[in-house]
């Protein structure tokens, strides 16, 4: 099997979280003889080349993240460049993201799993998880620990079934933390963490509040 991976992020590849996964993720291609190359649509300048090998092989892979609760629209615009193929190609995805419960990946996935059908090519399904924030402030040896369970999604991939089985499926983790976990991070972001995005946004220059509406105010825009 030989694989076209795109890294779908709009952050360049150098502290993009999803490039570090993907290099996981190949790690167990190589492991089972399965062959890959890979590109990011991050470089613009990249895209003609991205669009040949998308035309060229009939194993793609797309690896995104999740921003906004969707798909980044840097990948929107390099999706409607792509062409129309046959089923001979088959289009999977890695869709990640910054939280970790299942169910705030599914508005994204349910839009993935409409995706092929458009291109006219294969489904061969979506491995949907989150908790990846902190991936590229980690140090090397970290990341490599807290990627390393891609390698294995990697492995199953290499045998042929896409991500369609129940190891792929369990990959998520929990859709919903439990009520207890709920409260206490709901605490946690009214309080602390609440804070700590002030004090972050005050030092890139912001001094409203965070949670201000603007819609209450007259002018809907200060100074
Ligand atoms: C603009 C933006 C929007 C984001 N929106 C979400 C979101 O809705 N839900 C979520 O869980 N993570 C969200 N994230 C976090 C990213 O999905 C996460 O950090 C991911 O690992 C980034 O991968 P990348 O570095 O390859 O872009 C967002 C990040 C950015 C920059």
């Amino acid at each position: 099997m030989h694989v076209v991976i795109i890294n779908g992020s709009p952050r360049v590849q150098k502290y993009s979280n999803t490039e570090k996964i993907i290099a996981s993720f190949a790690k167990g291609l190589s492991e089972k003889g399965a062959s890959f190359e890979t590109y990011a649509i991050s470089n613009r300048k990249s895209w003609e080349m991205i669009r040949e090998a998308y035309i060229k092989n009939e194993e793609i892979l797309i690896a995104l993240p999740l921003y906004v609760e969707c798909i980044p629209g840097l990948l929107l615009e390099f999706l409607e460049t792509l062409p129309k193929k046959d089923e001979h190609t088959r289009l999977s995805f890695l869709l990640q993201s910054g939280f970790a419960e299942g169910c705030q990946l599914r508005c994204g996935e349910e839009f993935l799993t409409k995706l092929p059908e458009y291109l006219g090519v294969r489904y061969g399904g979506c491995l949907v998880k989150g908790d990846n924030f902190g991936i590229r402030i980690l140090d090397e040896a970290k990341q490599e620990q807290v990627t390393k369970p891609y390698q294995a999604m990697g492995e199953l991939f290499a045998e042929g079934d896409g991500f369609f089985r129940e190891e792929a499926k369990k990959f998520t983790g929990p859709e919903y933390f439990s009520l207890p976990m709920r409260l206490m991070l709901q605490f946690v972001f009214k309080t602390f963490a609440k804070k700590m995005f002030q004090k972050a946004a005050a030092s890139l220059g912001c001094n409203t509040p965070l949670d201000e509406k603007i819609w209450e105010t007259n002018s809907g825009c200060r100074e």
